[in-house]
């Protein structure tokens, strides 16, 4: 039995561990705290909304007062904390807002969870849910591992990896009771195309160029969300307390032969000629700073916790197109900004 405060639900990876913890544990209470930014979106968690178990609440996790108040009046026994400025793109143009939110947020977070716990440490559990980009970057060799030296790059990475130590921080100087792990790009429905998978899917969709940075060949390692949150259920439910577990799905691919995979399940979903979706890709100017490589050695979630992914790519990604194709509404709501008007509707209103 816990309550849960669960961080950044309203957002990609954030609302399928939402729904994944709201339905498989009916007896624990999840209480979503989401400061709805342009990334959340309450349309990615209208299945389970209604169900008793689960809270909504718009805030801001650097409110300190909030989360004092939320703190007492839930008697959270678990942080599962997902909130974060997440893209790179954006880190470079507003590295403050990065600061902000995930050094801030999370230290206000812990600095709650150890006000209201008090030392009563006993059965309560500060997850903390990170980024592979705190390692930095590979060459075209090797696999990042728990051991691991950070590495971080971006003001996004830098921002995560400097959250990931307060967390550290916070298990050493307090015995605070935390879990993290680092992870690497998912994809899957719900994401918000900003992102390069949902924005290529969007723009094969609408005829539109496919922008690759620089010349295609940096590498990501991808995995299904839904994938990454039972990974995040299991060490959560087994994971050592103090410890790191890397999650990745095994599965490379440089940026064009990604973009290139997508276009050709594309014409092939959509009924067009074999090639056409390709004559879209446009190589554009690289991203500052662009990270060539991630890749995840997962073995010590694989070998102590039993987990691996249950997806292979081909599939993983067909089954997401399908998703686009049968939740326009969804993608139209989001690039058209409509999906901000659903708070209103559904919250501000009652
Ligand atoms: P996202 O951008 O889709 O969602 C972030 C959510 O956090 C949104 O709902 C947003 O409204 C909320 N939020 C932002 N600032 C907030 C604040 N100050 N207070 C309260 N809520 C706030 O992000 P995502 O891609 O789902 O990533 C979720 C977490 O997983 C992040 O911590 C990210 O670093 C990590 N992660 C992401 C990936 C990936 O591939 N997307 C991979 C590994 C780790
Ligand atoms: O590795 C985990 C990280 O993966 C997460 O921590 C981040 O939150 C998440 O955004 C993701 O970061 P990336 O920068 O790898 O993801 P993105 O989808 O932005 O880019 C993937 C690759 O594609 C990257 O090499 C940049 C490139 N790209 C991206 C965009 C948006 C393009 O070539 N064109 C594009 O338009």
């Amino acid at each position: 039995m816990h309550s849960i405060l669960l961080t950044g639900g309203a957002g990609f990876i954030g609302s399928h561990l939402t729904r994944l913890f709201v339905n498989k544990y009916p007896n624990y209470k999840i209480v979503n705290l989401d400061k709805l930014t342009y990334a959340g979106n309450l349309e990615n968690l209208t299945d389970i909304e209604h169900l008793p178990n689960y809270t909504f609440v718009k805030g801001d996790i650097t409110d300190l007062e909030l989360l004092r108040k939320l703190f007492k009046e839930h008697q959270f026994t678990a942080v599962l904390h997902c909130a974060a400025e997440s893209h790179v793109d954006r880190s470079i143009t507003d590295p403050l807002a990065f600061v902000t939110t995930n050094v801030l947020g999370t230290s206000s977070l812990l600095l709650a969870a150890k006000e209201y716990w008090a030392g009563k440490y006993e059965g309560k559990i500060f997850y903390h849910i990170s980024t592979d980009e705190v390692y930095g970057s590979l060459g075209e060799e090797g696999f990042f591992t728990e051991d691991t030296a950070y590495d971080p790059r971006s003001p996004y990475s830098a921002s995560k990896a400097s959250s990931d130590h307060m967390v550290r921080a916070f298990y050493h100087t307090y015995q605070m009771p935390v879990k993290l792990s680092n992870c690497s790009n998912n994809y899957g429905p719900y994401h918000f195309p900003e992102k390069l998978i949902p924005l290529c899917i969007h723009n094969i969709i609408n005829n539109k160029p496919l922008p690759i940075y620089g010349k295609g060949e940096n590498v990501r390692d991808w995995l299904f969300v839904e994938d990454h949150a039972r990974a995040i259920d299991v060490i959560f439910h087994k994971g050592k307390i103090g410890e790191t577990y890397n999650i990745g799905g095994h599965n490379e691919w440089t940026n064009i032969a990604l973009v290139k995979e997508l276009c050709r399940q594309m014409d092939e979903k959509l009924g067009r000629e074999e090639g056409t979706s390709e004559k879209l890709i446009t190589y554009v100017k690289d991203r500052a700073g662009h990270d060539l490589r991630y890749a995840i050695d997962a073995t010590k979630l694989k070998d102590e916790l039993g987990w691996m992914p249950s997806l292979q790519f081909e599939e993983g990604i067909s089954k997401t197109i399908d998703w686009y194709l049968q939740n326009k509404k969804w993608l139209d709501d989001v690039t058209s900004g409509n999906y901000q008007k659903y708070y209103e509707a559904q919250y501000e209103k009652r």
